[in-house]
């Protein structure tokens, strides 16, 4: 089969390679269309020494095998499934590997497109809100006002964390935006004390405009979608200790926030962790549920996916995209390939 592996200055090459096989616990894919994030060029090019690799980890496709032991899934199922970072088996191929826990059936009303923009950013969102941040969680949403800032509102980890936080009935959310405010604004409840502040203004309008939105309410929490230019300095001047703001980028240094503000790093990756010490149960177990969620949410229609724009062209596609990414130009949408649009497949 063909997979495309990305170097460290983002440029795509395909290769031939034999179709991967399920291990036990994991679920083969045949990919219709996989999804794009920053990290596909983030690793490679930030990563020392690492061989060009597939760095796809966004699937959704039909089940072509399971291994041993999977029981919720079976040969021509419809899914969406997160990749296991860094490793062999990635969504730019024609087939993909996903653990059972980390894929999730999509309904036959939900297009491909939509489903391969979900798993990698709504399971980021989601581990954030409630592992991170410990907000409540949907099916005991809050019940007093509890301002959230969602700082990148349109970028498609902050959009997730707005549609969970609404699920939760967490408000104010005061969502963080520019270009993308279009899009945010179909996401907040304005009856609900929800709003959209523009970064573009720069961080002393911002810090203002933030602190006026929650109504005069302390801020304790906020997800920064972004991590960078400033973004939870500006968190830090604007929330009341004791608070907690969760960041996206790891390996940084986020000790410029006053004290009694906490920030906790959320790394998807931890889906694929075995729980920490003095925990039985960890983010497995969370994943493997909030998975399944986001599935049931397709089907009942609670939960949609992210704006999407199909590349054209397939697998080579991905070296613009990506480069795309590179450069800053995505606006509230995230990038996602068909692989039958690839040359010569
Ligand atoms: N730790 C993890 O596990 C994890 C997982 C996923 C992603 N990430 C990281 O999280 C970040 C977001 O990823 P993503 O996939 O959601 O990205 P994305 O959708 O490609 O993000 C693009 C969006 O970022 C927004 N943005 C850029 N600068 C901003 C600023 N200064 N203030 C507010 N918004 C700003 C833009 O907003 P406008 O359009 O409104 O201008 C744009 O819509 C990336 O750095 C990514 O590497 C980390």
């Amino acid at each position: 089969m063909k997979e495309a592996i990305v170097d460290k200055a983002t440029k795509v090459v395909l290769r031939d390679i034999d179709i991967p096989v399920a291990k036990p616990g994991q679920v083969l894919i045949k990919v219709i269309v996989s999804g794009t994030n920053p990290k596909d060029w983030k690793l490679p090019a930030w990563l020392a020494d690492v061989a060009p690799y597939n760095q796809g980890d966004d699937i959704a496709g039909y089940v072509e095998a399971v291994g041993d032991g999977v029981t919720n899934f079976k040969k021509g199922d419809k899914v969406a499934a997160f990749h296991q970072m860094q490793t062999a088996g990635g969504s730019y191929a024609e087939y993909a590997i996903a653990w059972e826990h980390t894929t999730f059936h999509v309904p036959e009303k939900t297009n491909f497109e939509e489903a391969a923009t979900i798993p990698l950013a709504a399971m980021t969102a989601a581990l954030g809100l409630y592992q991170r941040l410990s907000l409540p969680v949907p099916w005991n949403p809050a019940t007093e006002q509890l301002p959230l800032v969602v700082y990148g509102g349109a970028s498609a980890v902050g959009a997730f964390a707005i549609k969970l936080a609404q699920l939760s009935n967490i408000h104010p959310i005061i969502a963080v935006a520019g270009r993308g405010t279009a899009y945010v604004e179909t996401l907040i409840d304005r009856s609900k004390g929800d709003t959209i502040i523009d970064y573009r203004e720069g961080d002393e309008a911002l810090r203002k405009n933030i602190q006026a939105a929650s109504g005069g309410k302390p801020i304790h929490h906020a997800y920064d979608a972004v991590s960078e230019k400033g973004s939870y300095q500006n968190l830090g001047a604007v929330l009341t200790a004791p608070a907690k703001i969760t960041v996206v980028l790891p390996g940084k240094d986020y000790s410029d926030v006053p004290e009694g503000i906490q920030v906790e790093t959320t790394n998807v990756g931890s889906v694929h962790q075995p729980p920490v010490a003095g925990q039985t149960i960890g983010d497995i177990e969370f994943g493997h549920a909030f998975f399944a969620l986001f599935g049931r949410g397709l089907a009942q229609g609670w939960f949609t996916g992210h704006p999407h724009e199909v590349r054209p062209g397939g697998l080579p596609a991905l070296e613009g995209a990506l480069n795309d990414l590179k450069s800053g130009k995505a606006s509230a949408v995230k990038y996602v390939v068909r692989i039958a649009d690839t040359p010569g497949l």
